[in-house]
């Protein structure tokens, strides 16, 4: 899987068949057990083609519910996020509780028969899975459980996860806007382009905010280099790990006595290496950068950045990002963002995690979204603008039959090394057009 059709970025009628093919069968994100808290918390999002109300329930459990009235299919909750014992229809009025059933139907006994269906009118609900904390939802009954669908993916989310300490919250709700461009192009950015990073972040790059690693700056590493591995499995989903190790030296010259987890503070450094298997600490060691996809729009970024973004005082300090590109057409997307944060750290270092993250890779970040927007818009203006035919497929070939299988890599699926490759953007494309089929 090489080249993809042009038709596939711009075309809605691609999109009606991602929303049944790739969408429907699959887990997607919704957000975070900790948005919706208490009994009656909710929030709103889309679940493929479908709105669905994230709520918990008088009996404590999440559910995602059809944002949809059974009479005449109003839209029933218009606030994005809140509080509510009932979801009331705005037009007659019929009530829903928080666990989806009809419970009150102006008029019932003397405008509706006696063997009125009730329960045949609760509203449609999605299966719902919250492991970790993160929630996702299917609306296959027939989609295997979230388990078995992330497959070895699990291995390195858990990794990430426990290399902070094991228990994240996220800041508050996640920021959301809407981008020009397919919701592919994000995503595969995501799943492992390192690419761009020398053209379209060349400015960050210049202000040192890696130190010297990608950069001729004055940050204080010099003498390292970036080796990434790229791990694909054949669901999609994908990593990329992005290691700073010593110049002329390899991954497997890491000391494992001496472990290191770049962004978080030195003097825990041993204190999380116990917090994870050996296996996990020789993923997660020495790790400066790693992103990825979960199949098909989630994507994370875990990072460590330098002062650049902070106070000359700021040491260097990590921020994990998780996000969901939601189709809006097949040629606007809508993002959001949630910054999470390890319990673990002090409140200092958590609101430094957070800020730089803002600064950055937040809707309003200085650094890398304004170039990255920039850039899908670009794309996405001269593929619509395009004659059909015009200008060949997308071409994915970087890195092909050149990458090196990582030697004693950790985790599990296949791991190659290449710090330059489309790899996993390979991997991501080979699984949607098995999904997808022939484009119409
Ligand atoms: S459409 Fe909702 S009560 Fe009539
Ligand atoms: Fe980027």
């Amino acid at each position: 899987m090489h080249t993809i059709d042009r038709r596939a970025f711009i075309d809605n009628s691609v999109l009606d068949i991602e929303f049944d093919r790739v969408f429907h069968p699959s887990w997607q994100f919704l957000g975070f057990a900790g948005e919706v808290r208490e009994p009656g918390d909710y929030v709103v999002r889309m679940l493929g083609r479908d709105e669905v109300v994230v709520i918990r329930g008088e009996d404590g459990e999440v559910r995602a519910l059809h944002n949809s009235c059974t009479h005449r299919g109003t839209r029933l909750c218009r606030a994005s996020l809140g509080n509510t014992a009932h979801l009331r229809c705005s037009y007659h009025g019929w009530t829903f509780a928080n666990d989806g059933r009809l419970v009150g139907v102006p008029a019932l006994r003397s405008g509706y028969p006696p063997d009125f269906d009730h329960a045949g009118h609760g509203l449609s609900a999605a299966r719902v899975t919250s492991r970790r904390g993160f929630l996702f939802a299917t609306w296959d009954p027939h989609a295997p459980d979230l388990e078995e669908y992330l497959g070895e993916i699990a291995w390195y989310l858990d990794a990430l996860l426990d290399c902070g300490g094991g228990e994240w919250e996220a800041c508050g709700p996640p920021q959301r806007v809407r981008a020009q461009g397919n919701w592919k192009i994000p995503t595969d950015n995501f799943a492992g382009d390192g690419y761009h990073m020398r053209t379209t972040h060349q400015i960050a790059l210049d202000q040192g905010i890696y130190g010297d690693t990608l950069a001729n700056g004055t940050r204080g590493r010099a003498g390292t280099d970036l080796t990434a591995v790229n791990i694909a499995t054949p669901a999609g989903h994908s990593v990329r790990a992005g290691y700073v190790i010593d110049s002329g030296s390899s991954l497997e010259d890491r000391d494992p006595a001496a472990p290191q987890f770049p962004g978080y503070p030195p003097e825990r450094w041993a204190e999380l290496a116990a917090a994870q298997t050996p296996e996990q600490v020789r993923f997660t060691s020495h790790c400066e950068v790693a992103h990825g996809v979960v199949f098909p729009n989630t994507v994370f970024l875990s990072v460590a950045h330098d002062r650049a973004v902070g106070e000359e005082s700021d040491p260097l300090t990590r921020y994990l990002v998780v996000r969901s590109h939601v189709p809006v057409s097949a040629r606007e997307t809508e993002c959001l963002y949630w910054t999470l944060v390890p319990t673990a750290m002090d409140p200092q270092w958590r609101r430094r995690s957070y800020r730089f993250q803002a600064r950055t890779q937040s809707a309003g970040g200085i650094l890398f979204e304004m170039d990255d927007f920039e850039n899908f818009a670009r794309i996405d203006d001269a593929l619509a603008r395009s004659a059909p035919g015009r200008g060949g497929p997308v071409d994915l070939t970087l890195g092909a039959g050149l990458g090196t299988p990582a030697r004693d890599f950790p985790g599990p699926a296949q791991a190659e090394v290449a710090t330059l490759s489309e790899h996993n953007q390979r991997a991501f494309y080979r699984r949607w057009a098995a999904l997808v089929g022939e484009l119409p």
